[in-house]
C-alpha cells in the first residue's frame, strides 16, 4: 500500500491502496465516485472512460501510480448539475437506453468536442469507435454530438 495525492475533479484526494490498483477501482471503491463503470476491465468497451489532462482514457487498465500530478476528470465532474452542451443534447436526443455504457460515451464525446469543436463525420467515428453501446445507440449518439457542433 501506498499513499497518493490525485487531483479529481478539481479536487485534492488522498488515497491508500496498492500502486497497481486501477483508477477505476480507487474511483469507484475509495472515493464512491460510481459514474464510472467497468464493462470489461481490458481496454475493450469504453465504459470506463475518463478524461486524464482532458484526454479520453480507459481507467480500468490505468494504474493509480502512474497518475501523478495529471487531472482526472469523471462524469460527475464534468457538470455539477449535469448541464455539461454533451450532456444536454443527450438528453434532447433521447440517446440512453439501458444507460450503462452512457458515461463512456460522454465522457469520450466530451473529449473530442474539447479537442475539436466541428469534428467530421469520419473524425466523430474514430473518436466514438471504440465505446461499445449494446443496445444499439450509436446512431443517436453521432446526432447528439453532430447537434453540440453546430451550436
Ligand atoms: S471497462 Fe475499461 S474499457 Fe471496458
Ligand atoms: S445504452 Fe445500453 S449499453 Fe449503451
Amino acid at each position: 500500500m501506498a499513499v497518493f495525492n490525485l487531483n479529481v475533479n478539481g479536487t485534492k484526494q488522498k488515497v491508500d491502496v496498492d500502486g497497481a490498483t486501477p483508477m477505476l477501482w480507487v474511483l469507484r471503491d475509495q472515493l464512491k465516485l460510481t459514474g464510472t463503470k467497468y464493462g470489461c476491465g481490458i481496454a475493450q468497451c469504453g465504459a470506463c472512460t475518463i478524461h486524464l489532462n482532458g484526454v479520453a482514457t480507459r481507467s480500468c487498465i490505468l494504474p493509480v501510480s502512474s497518475i501523478g500530478s495529471k487531472a482526472i476528470t469523471t462524469i460527475e465532474g464534468l457538470s455539477e448539475l449535469g448541464e455539461h452542451p454533451v450532456q444536454k443534447a443527450w438528453i434532447e436526443h433521447n440517446v440512453a437506453q439501458c444507460g450503462y455504457c452512457q458515461n463512456g460515451q460522454i465522457m469520450a464525446a466530451a473529449a473530442l468536442l474539447k479537442n475539436n469543436s466541428k469534428p467530421s463525420e469520419e473524425q466523430i467515428e474514430t473518436a466514438m469507435k471504440g465505446n461499445i453501446c449494446r443496445c444499439g445507440t450509436y446512431v443517436r449518439i453521432k446526432e447528439a454530438i453532430k447537434s453540440v457542433s453546430r451550436t
